[in-house]
């Protein structure tokens, strides 16, 4: 099959592109409103994109209405997020916090979760997770304004927590970490099946 995206549904082009761009990380973002209210919310459009300085980005899709997300809403308003790591152990509290709470809803409280305050910046830290990055908003490129569309949320990190028990040297074990990875539709993926390849020497 080939596929036009332009003579395609969006929400087709949307399956295609989650079902083969897999595994992704999930950037489980935390923020809080201009009002101090704190949110969390995962995002698998996400990746690492310099790491000098280290840069981050993540997708947030559009809402049907004009109404954005509230991870989207919270860091124009205040420049500052947190992004956490996902492990196994926490998989279930990161899916109960996808769901599409009113505004102010502190999504910490509902799923159990310990909001640990960031050193540098106004969000919070999961206190369960062993890898959290504190942001601070370069940009928001608008991608599109369509109702799948999405802007993109580029992050510089200024601190970087990371669990003594699962670091040696910089090195995070990944059999330590758990992470867990989005795969499409409602799938997820463990990180247990791991091997390495030495790059060629030329
Ligand atoms: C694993 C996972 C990954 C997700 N990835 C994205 C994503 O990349 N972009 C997005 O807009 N929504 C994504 N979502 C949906 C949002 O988490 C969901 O819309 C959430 O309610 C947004 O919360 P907020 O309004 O508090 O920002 C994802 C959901 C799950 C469970």
């Amino acid at each position: 099959m080939t596929v036009d995206p332009g003579a395609t549904p969006a929400a087709n082009i949307y399956k295609l592109m989650i079902g083969s761009i897999v595994p992704r990380p999930i950037a489980w973002v935390a923020s809080r409103g201009s009002d101090g209210s704190r949110n969390l919310a995962p995002f698998s459009f996400f990746m690492g994109v310099c790491s000098d300085p280290p840069v981050i980005a993540f997708a947030v899709t559009n809402r049907s209405g004009a109404v954005a997300k509230d991870t989207l809403r919270n860091i124009r308003e205040t420049g500052e997020f947190v992004v956490n790591f996902v492990t196994e152990a926490l998989g279930e509290a990161m899916n109960l916090t996808a769901g599409d709470f009113a505004p102010g809803q502190d999504e910490f409280a509902m799923a159990g979760l310990t909001p640990a305050p960031a050193d540098l910046v106004r969000a919070d830290r999961v206190l369960e997770s062993p890898v959290s990055y504190e942001c601070r908003l370069r940009e928001v490129i608008v991608i599109s304004e369509n109702a799948l569309g999405s802007s993109l949320v580029l992050g510089e990190v200024v601190r970087f927590h990371v669990a003594d028990e699962i670091l040696t040297e910089f090195r995070i074990d990944p059999a330590k970490l758990q992470a867990i990875g989005r795969m499409g539709g409602n799938g997820y993926t463990r990180t247990r099946d791991r091997f390495d390849m030495v790059r060629p020497k030329v």
